[in-house]
């Protein structure tokens, strides 16, 4: 049996894979005003489909790993949501505008579960696994992309991860459309995220630009550090993230929980042997 989940509510779904197209839109509206964008997609505008489609690769990948999960948030489309974002949106063409007013995804976020979780599969794309006919997407030519500023980047949040989140739960991405920011939307992912930890009694871990940063440190995340990646001395061009770490408050800063566990069935053995 799959074990329990924190509920779903307040147009908080799980992602699927016909949910793709939408979610690089969302995606590439919103992290557009991460640091990180900036210093990796540092060709975004000469080549916005490419980023489009690394998003729809990237979620697609995620949606399909069972080592995963991916949330979506829905709100009430308002109507040219793209003049809200300097990011160049080139959607998918099979993607209409709804009715104003109509729910449609806003946001999404993603989470990696801890090693040896028993929660492995648990979230999956059913429909999606059973189709004969599954959707690709290539991830495009990735022309948009610095690869030094990426691979500098990714090397050093490797290593913070190696050393810091060993056996830890991870909150993977957050974003919203900016049409749609500070209507709560990034709290609700992000509250879903932390009841799980809760939940697995898990600490969870992220590496967070500035905009989450304050989102996850108002949620009772704590800072270990920053990690800054720069161009050269003289340039002055770098970018910064910080590693935060969230414990739930039945694990000890140790990680072990507060209480062992079998103390929780101690009385109902009493119980039964009587
Ligand atoms: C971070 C983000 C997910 C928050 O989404 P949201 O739906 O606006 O979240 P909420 O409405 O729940 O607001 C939560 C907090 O986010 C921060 N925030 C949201 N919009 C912001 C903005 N335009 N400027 C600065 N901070 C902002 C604030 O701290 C806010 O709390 P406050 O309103 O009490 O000040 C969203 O701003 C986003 O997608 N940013 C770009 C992508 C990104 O940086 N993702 C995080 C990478 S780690």
């Amino acid at each position: 049996m799959s074990p329990k989940a924190p509920p779903f509510c307040d147009n908080v779904r799980l992602a699927t894979i016909a949910d793709v197209p939408r979610i690089a839109v969302v995606a590439t509206a919103g992290f557009y005003y991460s640091p990180v964008f900036s210093w990796e997609r540092t060709y975004h505008k000469e080549y916005p489909r490419d980023t489009m489609m690394s998003y729809q690769k990237m979620f697609a990948d995620i949606i399909r790993d069972p080592q995963y999960v991916a949330l979506v948030i829905e709100d009430e489309y308002r109507h040219l949501e793209n003049n809200e974002t300097d990011a160049t949106i080139e959607a998918d063409i099979s993607l209409m505008p709804p009715k104003a007013g109509t729910k449609i995804i806003v946001g999404a976020a993603t989470w990696k579960f801890q090693p040896r979780s028993s929660r492995v599969g648990q979230f999956m794309d059913s429909k999606d696994m059973e189709s004969l006919e599954k959707p690709t997407f290539d991830g495009g030519l990735g022309r948009d992309k610095s690869e030094d500023h990426t691979e500098d980047l990714d090397c050093k949040c490797d290593e913070a991860e190696e050393k810091y989140f060993q056996g830890h739960q991870l909150m993977d991405m957050i974003v919203v459309h900016p049409a749609y920011w500070r209507r709560g939307n990034g709290t609700k992912l992000v509250k879903w995220g932390l009841e799980l930890a809760d939940l697995d009694r898990v600490k969870q871990g992220v590496i967070a630009a500035e905009m989450g940063e304050k989102l996850y440190l108002s949620m009772n995340y704590k800072k270990l550090y920053d990690i800054e990646v720069m161009d050269d001395e003289n340039s002055g061009n770098k970018v910064k993230v910080g590693v935060l770490q969230y414990t739930p408050s039945n694990l000890s800063p140790h990680g072990t929980p507060t209480k062992p566990r079998l103390w929780g069935w101690l009385p109902w053995l009493f119980w039964r042997a009587v």
